[in-house]
């Protein structure tokens, strides 16, 4: 594990998903921060209504539950004496369509197949997959440590303060976040001051969840809506950016959360380095380019209502994607489990690419 210079305080409530005697238990994350509610998950059509619904949600956790998903169908499947080389591609293909545009989806479940493919008897198929989902949830936690302290080299001069949009935190990971993770860890060791954090339109991420987290670990954290990001860079009331990712192209290109390519634009125009922070299971090194990358379409209601309140005039034409590319010429550096990456991003990912052997 990465030498982490930063005690964590959360405890059980922040704890996204966690796994014991056959059950996936989730922070419901549509209800916070009003109450801290768990949702017991069975089997895996739970799971992946789970994942539509965005009780969990943000990339590494999507991943890590739709692993934990394809256990549950392993053990359904398997308690019906159902073949399980059979049926399992369905389960997967089940889980693989609730969300399009997070990598890890379809990284850990790719990664989970395998599994099925590389065992030689029937019967270890079920603890196999059981044990490379464990696997990936423990992955998480390192590699969020690694971030986090790779992060630190950004940050050799304090900051007052660090703008965040939507939430790239333990809440959207196994456990200390990406972005989040690196904001933490800069903050602990006295480098920056404060955190503001974008609401997050249309669903709130960044009012309801990044608020909440850090300050349930008194970071100081001011909240903004959207479009007060540009008044606040103008200000100078921010010295860099720091956001997750759903998915990185082999050319350095960002798909996360709407309105995030908004505020790379507003952090060059302000001369403001724009930081992503993310895990090698968020790069698609299939794809050349952000162009390819597939963007959500959620539902008109998320736009069209606030706080469950209908504010639009009824019938009216909603266009809501919900997420974004941010081009490579606007990101500073990339934050990874492997270290700082720096342009030009295809060189640095071509090589990350290679010590892996691709995926
Ligand atoms: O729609 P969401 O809430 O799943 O979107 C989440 C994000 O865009 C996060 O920034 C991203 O997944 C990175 S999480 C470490």
């Amino acid at each position: 594990m990465a030498d982490l210079n930063y005690e964590w305080k959360c405890g059980a409530d922040l704890k996204s998903i966690q796994w014991s005697n056959g059950c996936l238990c989730l922070l419901n994350q549509t209800a916070l921060p009003g109450s801290l509610e768990y949702i017991d998950c069975h089997d895996h059509r739970r799971v992946g209504a789970a994942i539509k619904r965005l009780e969990v949600r943000g990339a590494p956790a999507i991943g890590a539950a739709a692993a934990f998903g394809l256990v549950l169908g392993a053990r359904e499947l398997a308690a019906q004496g159902e073949n399980l080389r059979l049926l399992l591609p369905q389960v997967a293909e089940e889980l693989r369509n609730t969300r399009p545009t997070a990598v890890n989806l379809f990284w850990a479940l790719t990664r989970m197949m395998a599994v099925v493919d590389s065992v030689a008897s029937d019967a270890d198929i079920v603890a196999a997959l059981e044990q490379e989902a464990i696997a990936i949830m423990e992955e998480d936690r390192q590699v969020n440590a690694a971030i986090s302290s790779h992060g630190l080299e950004l940050f050799e001069q304090p900051v007052q303060a660090v703008l965040t949009h939507c939430n790239a935190g333990a809440l959207a990971t196994v456990e200390y976040g990406t972005a989040l993770g690196v904001i933490r860890q800069a903050w602990a060791n006295g480098k920056i001051g404060r955190v503001f954090a974008d609401e997050t339109r249309p669903l709130l991420q960044g009012a309801r969840l990044t608020a909440w987290e850090l300050m349930q670990e008194e970071i100081p954290v001011t909240l903004i809506t959207d479009n007060m990001a540009g008044w606040v860079m103008k200000q100078q009331l921010v010295q860099a950016v720091i956001v997750g990712a759903d998915r990185i192209a082999l050319n350095g290109d960002v798909a996360n959360k709407i309105g995030t390519y908004s505020v790379a634009v507003l952090a060059q125009k302000h001369n403001i380095p724009f930081y992503v922070a993310a895990p090698l299971s968020s790069f698609d090194f299939s794809l050349q380019t952000g162009d390819g990358i597939p963007i959500e379409e959620r539902d008109s209601c998320e736009v069209a209502a606030f706080g469950g309140q209908i504010v639009a005039p009824a019938g009216v034409d909603v266009f809501n994607p919900a997420f974004d590319v941010t081009p490579h010429e606007l990101v500073t550096a990339i934050i990874t489990e492997r270290g700082v990456l720096r342009p030009p991003f295809c060189t640095a990912i071509a090589s990350i690419q290679k010590e892996k052997g691709g995926h």
